[in-house]
């Protein structure tokens, strides 16, 4: 299988669909993203539009580096391609782009003539093409409207094959406006291919009226058309042109060398967008802010389960490929669950274990039933106030050293008061002792501090927050508590384990 050949229209189509074209210095900035993600063709323009195409044309074909194909769009007749033969005679790697419409409805209602005299018009422009090129130039000739082409498809191939004899290196075959099924628009490539030279490129150029222009683009390639146009970001008349990230990623996916620096792709994206002032819809496949953002609980769990893999569960690309490393996010919403709960405050210098986490859920599915997606600021303070501060029956009223290893420990436990006056070998064994002395033996099983920054305080940079591990018949209890007293930090997690135990 041949390598595609990525042949680039944002500067042509996409131009011409711009609400405010690029003038020559505009032009340039896409020019050399076009450069850097390794494009192998670039239309630079269509210089018989306007005298300021017709410069950019010729300042981008001027400083062209010596592997690239620069190509501008001429329609089939003389005073066009003499613009272009004149705007990119310096280019290393020229190339004139004629084309006209051989569709049954351009031919009746718009050129007005019959097949036999547009495909005379079709070749006399590919020979002066080829006379007012060097030799090392090419000529590429557009069958306009050629998805349009299924009544009169065989005409049209025979044109075709005269059109190649009469000089044409490339013949493209665009869908011009997308109207019908993918498939019937590949197997005209087929037939297409079947009829000409091997050394004929064939090209597809895809519309996407219909939404459906990368799908058409891929599968045209596997049918054996190697150049693949397409713009940046989708840019093109209408609702666009085959946008080439998703033509590279399916390629990239389906086990094809893609010869682009795709790791480009992401940056490329956000500047198209700010220089042609079209915004990128949030769920635009790829690029879009929101395209690799996982909400469902099924997905969040299945996402996190494959991560490590270069194919992940609903993950369609390792967002790495485009520079977008980070750019997978799990949002917690009413339909998440307790791994987008771990996940997200395990991200930050807080920890949950997937217990405490499960414990978490309800609170804040809750939550964000009424304010939707929550923040991570959102989900900490629930974490605060559920997870560092269980609500239940027990409820700490003091602990007090009142001596060198006595404690004094009062609470509450559903409106009955305790005070009990304990030894112990330091707080967190006084407060065990003193619970037990309460009749609320607990079994300590692991204990753990860490120290947290306090990034809100100035002066506390940092607090204490203590995990306990209770043994509640055979159950491990998790309970943690954060102050900046590591004791404190230790007795509320006392209670809230406690509180965990003993809630109804
Ligand atoms: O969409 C189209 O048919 C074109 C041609 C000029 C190639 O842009
Ligand atoms: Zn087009």
């Amino acid at each position: 299988m041949k390598q595609p050949f990525f042949y680039d229209v944002t500067l042509r189509d996409g131009n011409q669909a711009l609400k405010k074209p690029w003038n020559t210095s505009e032009k340039e900035i896409i020019f050399n993203k076009l450069l850097e993600l390794g494009v192998q063709g670039i239309e630079v323009g269509f210089s018989g539009a306007s005298d300021m195409d017709f410069e950019a044309c010729r300042y981008l074909a001027d400083i062209a580096p010596k592997n690239v194909v620069i190509s501008g769009l001429a329609r089939a007749v003389k005073g066009d391609i003499d613009k272009v033969a004149h705007a990119i005679k310096h280019a290393p790697k020229p190339r004139i782009h004629t084309f006209i419409a051989m569709n049954p409805l351009g031919l009746e209602y718009v050129l007005k003539k019959p097949l036999t005299e547009v495909k005379k018009i079709a070749i006399d422009a590919v020979s002066y093409a080829k006379s007012v090129l060097p030799t090392y130039g090419e000529v590429q000739f557009s069958v306009e409207h050629f998805g349009d082409c299924r009544e009169n498809l065989d005409e049209v191939i025979e044109a075709v094959q005269d059109i190649v004899k009469a000089g044409a290196n490339v013949i493209n075959l665009p869908n011009t406006v997308e109207r019908f099924r993918p498939m019937e628009f590949i197997e005209m490539v087929k037939k297409v291919r079947l009829a000409l030279p091997e050394d004929i490129i064939i090209a597809v150029h895809c519309h996407n009226d219909l939404g459906m222009a990368s799908a058409t683009t891929v599968e045209s390639y596997f049918a054996g058309a190697t150049q693949l146009e397409c713009s940046l970001n989708g840019l093109g008349e209408r609702a666009g042109n085959t946008n080439m990230y998703e033509v590279a990623v399916a390629l990239y996916n389906s086990g094809v060398d893609v010869p682009l620096n795709m790791q480009n792709i992401y940056e490329t994206s956000l500047l198209v967008s700010e220089m042609a002032n079209v915004p990128i819809w949030e769920k635009a496949p790829i690029i879009g802010y929101d395209a690799l953002a996982h909400r469902s609980g099924i997905h969040q769990d299945g996402v996190v389960k494959t991560k490590h893999l270069e194919k992940g569960a609903y993950r369609a690309f390792n967002p790495e490929l485009i520079g977008r490393g980070d750019a997978e996010k799990l949002g917690f919403t009413s339909q998440s669950g307790k791994t987008a709960i771990y996940e997200l405050i395990n991200s930050t210098q807080y920890q949950i274990s997937m217990q405490e986490a499960v414990y978490l859920a309800p609170f804040a599915k809750q939550k964000a039933e009424n304010v939707g997606e929550l923040s991570l600021k959102q989900l900490l303070k629930l974490y605060f106030d559920e997870i560092c501060d269980v609500k239940g029956p027990f409820k700490l009223s003091d602990f007090t050293k009142i001596g060198a290893d006595k404690f004094n420990l009062s609470f509450n436990r559903n409106n009955e008061e305790f005070d009990v006056i304990v030894k112990g070998s330091g707080p967190l064994d006084a407060c065990i002792n003193a619970l037990k002395k309460s009749g609320f033996p607990l079994e300590l099983e692991h204990y753990e501090q860490h120290a947290i920054e306090d990034l809100a305080n100035e002066k506390e940079k940092s607090k204490a927050m203590s995990v306990l591990h209770f043994n509640d018949n055979g159950n491990i209890i998790i309970a943690r508590a954060i102050n900046t007293s590591t004791a404190q930090a230790n007795v509320q997690a006392v209670f809230n384990g406690l509180n965990l135990m003993f809630k109804s």
